[in-house]
């Protein structure tokens, strides 16, 4: 192992050793080298004569570049755009987002987490993650209603064990003693991975304040008896809840300080929040309870080593426009605007499908967040419906599995809802045995 992996997993070791344990093998030994990125970043702050380290060009004091480029980027300076981002993330992006973070989660404002670290959108946190803490036949509890990729990120590249709970209760709301049951069953392995999703990605579904207050006591409860949890924040679609009683904060603000015991992870980004999905700018933060500063410094070496090892870096160019978003006076009005608007959508979908008519067709699967909903179909197969509304309709929706439909209401102006629905209506009608 090399020495500044192993001095790292030393300052881990006696910050929390639960934390340490958590560690991959791969976790354990990544490290960020001091080679070209961290010497060119001391000589950032040093070599003020001349700085001969890194592998740019430069022209004038600025870095070269060619004006076909820039040409696009009214209002920012090349430094802004051209140079290498740092392997963190520009620091003030990540300031400024810590400070949007606690805006947001009020649970946090006491207490202590880590710096978020910019990683290449939220994919990429989550297979950070899953280089640092998941090793083959770790065990991963998901529910059955998932977005797909965690099967990649996880199962395939990293060979964990996948354990699945039935997302909802039989009369809809979240399935807590599925999820209890599911996380008690596999305890005994020492070492859970666990991806909380809420608004979730297929369902639109987002848990109640009540159910997240069950769901938090059953973690504390699984980590007391001595299990080391890793609960990871998918908060890809944070802020798009749109009923009163639903939970409007992370998991993560509860989770924070809960149990040395427990690693919480967020995952969030500008992909969906801002609106920006091909920028690829997200971030991964970390907290536990009871843990010093210096554990979430290696903590986030050992981030950076893995985004070296493999991206290098995040590009610049998002980043920087990423940060002035999130500095213009006029960004949370222009957020809310646009929230108001999915938010219109949400309940004209509603609207629509209480015509009974629906009931012989479909079931609705409670929703109040986010870009999505599901239908479970009655008496046609999902993939068949699915390909019927295409040839025919010229209409594209998701088949989930043999009965669910996914649809994206995000993606559909007010007055096309209704005109959807009816169409897929008489889409299963035609397919439906006579
Ligand atoms: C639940 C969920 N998590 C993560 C992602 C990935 O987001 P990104 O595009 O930022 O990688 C998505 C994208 O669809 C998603 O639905």
């Amino acid at each position: 192992m090399h020495p500044l992996a192993k001095e790292l997993n030393e300052i881990i070791q006696s910050g929390n050793h639960h934390i340490y344990e958590m560690l991959s093998e791969l976790g354990k030994n990544l490290y960020f080298p001091k080679g070209i990125l961290s010497q060119s970043a001391e000589a950032k702050k040093l070599a003020h004569k001349y700085n001969a380290t890194i592998g740019v060009a430069t022209e004038n004091g600025q870095p070269m570049y060619l004006p076909s480029a820039l040409k696009y980027f009214n209002n920012l300076e090349p430094k802004d755009l051209f140079f290498y981002a740092p392997a963190s993330g520009i620091p003030e992006l990540r300031q400024v987002w810590k400070e949007k973070i606690i805006q947001e989660n009020p649970q946090l404002q006491k207490k202590a987490f880590s710096h978020p670290i910019v990683t290449n959108a939220l994919t990429h946190g989550l297979s950070i993650v899953a280089d640092l803490f998941a090793d083959p036949h770790d065990k991963l509890i998901l529910p059955d209603k998932l977005w797909g990729n965690y099967k990649l990120i996880f199962g395939v590249r990293k060979k964990v064990d996948i354990e699945y709970y039935p997302f909802y209760k039989e009369n809809g709301g979240f399935n807590l003693t599925g999820f209890q049951e599911t996380l008690e069953k596999c305890s005994a392995a020492g070492k859970l991975l666990i991806i909380l999703n809420f608004p979730n990605n297929p369902t639109g579904y987002a848990i109640s304040q009540s159910e997240a207050k069950k769901l938090v006591e059953i973690l504390q409860n699984i980590a007391k008896n001595g299990c080391n949890i890793i609960p990871i924040m998918d908060d890809a679609y944070f802020g798009l809840f749109y009923e009163e009683e639903t939970l409007r904060e992370s998991l993560f603000g509860y989770l924070a300080d809960l149990d040395k015991r427990i690693l919480a992870v967020k995952i969030d980004g500008a992909t969906k929040e801002e609106f920006v999905w091909g920028f690829r700018v997200g971030f991964i933060t970390f907290a536990s309870a009871n843990t010093p500063n210096e554990v979430y410094a290696a903590l986030e070496r050992k981030v950076m080593g893995a985004i070296r090892g493999n991206i290098s870096n995040c590009a610049h160019p998002s980043q920087t426009v990423v940060l002035r978003i999130l500095k213009s006076p006029t960004f949370r009005q222009e957020q809310q605007a646009k929230f108001e608007l999915l938010k219109s959508r949400a309940q004209e979908v509603k609207k629509v499908l209480n015509n009974s008519k629906y009931q012989e067709v479909w079931n609705v699967y409670p929703f109040n967040s986010g870009y999505f909903m599901c239908l479970q179909l009655k008496t046609v197969n999902a993939e068949k419906l699915r390909t019927h509304l295409l040839e025919k309709y010229g209409i594209g929706i998701i088949a989930i599995n043999e009965t669910d439909v996914r649809i994206a209401f995000s993606c559909l102006e007010l007055n096309q809802i209704q005109d959807l629905f009816e169409q897929i209506y008489l889409a299963i009608k035609d397919l439906e045995p006579n």
